[in-house]
């Protein structure tokens, strides 16, 4: 098993196989896609259903583009935004030496951060990758009018459709028909997977390929995994017992999970963990908060809270095994820093220690539960896996909450407000 789960820091008050009754029942629902929102399950089975001609075009039009690909623009919010950030940060890490500079617009309105892009880009090669399913999103759409100028008047009208490329869905959408009538390279989002669980379609696909990331890699993970956690036996499905233990700390008490991770480049994993987990769980009133932290950097500044305040919380790290790259410390003769007694010892090996002594003093003297999932590295085939084992656990987790994990009614009441404040003609008061 690729990815493991370790209760033992749990401070459960449950058995965690007392559930399997409840998780066999559960299991079947979700592969068998019987259960609440199942109209959008197809994530269920994309490990293999998924468009292979689709793939293999993704990986023509990355190849084609790499080279003009300076600076690839990725333009997309939420769903269609996360899960390739996700990505792109774990696997190639903060300041890899990919060619190519990766830069995210359409999630924010922020009048400053549009401006800063547009002047970063301005004169580098840009290649534009807009994301929307609906094709309405205000912030997208926003966005991409002005990134659209700015590309047609940087390269005219001719080179700059061959520069931008639309991930949308196959036949609906303002985004859709504005691609076909430009002529823009075309890729689907499907129509049964919802934007939290779209980062093994062409939403996190193309900009990993364009990226340089191996997607062939990605997609090994992610079938290993759904192979791996086809199982409704709770003692050899670690997600499922991921997805039991939350509740059995919910139980507990505790309504807020933080998702705590000691790799800066997890930081954006994290947010696409909080997107997933709260989008498909918070409603009718019930759900866990989503939080999380980079430690031991947040052990400086929220630590005191998780050691001894209030006791909302419980931990869910995310253990990397061995890190992308390491370094040796080194001797200092002088040792006027009396960091000597490090020297020698590997850095990622320093981390380790701070998670254990971290995960003791949380749990046996702050009484703060950890539970804690391992993944191997941070490389493309442990996200495909990753992907999957978050996306089950996701569902398990909500149907157990008898939740349907799958819509998401709350994100559209701010919206009527904003358009209505906005003037957007059939919003008025
Ligand atoms: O999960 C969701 O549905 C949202 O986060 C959407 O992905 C997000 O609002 C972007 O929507 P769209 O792809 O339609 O622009």
């Amino acid at each position: 098993m690729t990815m493991k789960f370790d209760a033992s820091h749990g401070l459960l008050k449950e058995d965690i196989l007392s559930y399997q009754d409840k998780v066999t029942e559960l299991h079947s629902a979700i592969r068998n896609r019987t259960g609440a929102g199942n109209d959008f399950m197809g994530w269920v089975e994309w490990p293999v259903s998924y468009d292979k001609e689709e793939f293999e075009r993704i990986l023509k039009v990355a190849e084609k583009v790499k080279d003009k690909a300076e600076v690839l623009v990725v333009c997309g919010i939420g769903g269609s935004y996360l899960g390739a950030r996700a990505a792109i940060e774990m696997i190639q890490g903060m300041y890899s030496d990919c060619k190519t500079e990766v830069v995210f617009v359409g999630n924010t309105f922020s009048s400053t951060y549009v401006s800063q892009v547009l002047n970063h880009i301005k004169d580098k090669s840009v290649i534009l990758n807009v994301i929307s399913k609906s094709g309405t999103t205000t912030e997208t759409a926003l966005a991409f009018r002005v990134l659209r100028d700015f590309m047609e008047k940087k390269y005219g009208k001719e080179e700059a459709r061959e520069r931008i490329i639309a991930t949308t869905d196959k036949a609906r959408g303002a985004l859709k028909t504005l691609a076909d009538q430009e002529g823009y390279e075309t890729f689907v989002i499907p129509d049964d997977i919802g934007g939290r669980y779209s980062v093994i379609t062409p939403v996190g696909l193309v900009p990993m390929a364009i990226m340089g990331i191996d997607i062939r890699k990605v997609f090994e993970g992610l079938n290993d995994a759904y192979n791996d956690l086809n199982t409704a036996d709770l003692a050899k499905n670690p997600a499922y017992q991921y997805a039991v233990a939350r509740r059995i700390l919910q139980n507990q008490g505790y309504d807020v999970e933080m998702f705590v991770t000691y790799e800066p480049q997890l930081q954006m994993l994290a947010e696409w963990w909080k997107q997933l987990m709260g989008e498909s769980e918070g409603k009718d009133g019930k759900g866990i908060l989503p939080d999380s932290a980079c430690f031991s950097t947040d052990l400086h500044s929220l630590g005191q809270f998780v050691q001894e305040g209030k006791k909302v919380l419980f931990e869910t790290v995310l253990e990397v095994e061995t890190p992308s790259e390491d370094l040796t410390v080194t001797e200092d003769p002088a040792n006027l820093d009396n960091m000597n007694y490090l020297t020698g010892k590997s850095y990622d090996w320093v981390n380790k220690m701070a998670e254990k002594g971290t995960i003791e003093a949380h749990v046996e003297v702050g009484g703060v539960p950890n539970i804690v999932v391992t993944v191997p590295d941070m490389k493309e085939y442990s996200f495909g896996y990753l992907c999957y084992f978050f996306f089950i656990a996701t569902a398990m987790t909500c149907y157990l909450l008898e939740i349907n994990p799958f819509n998401q009614p709350g994100v559209e009441i701010y919206k009527k407000n904003m358009f209505r404040l906005l003037g957007k003609p059939g919003y008025e008061k």
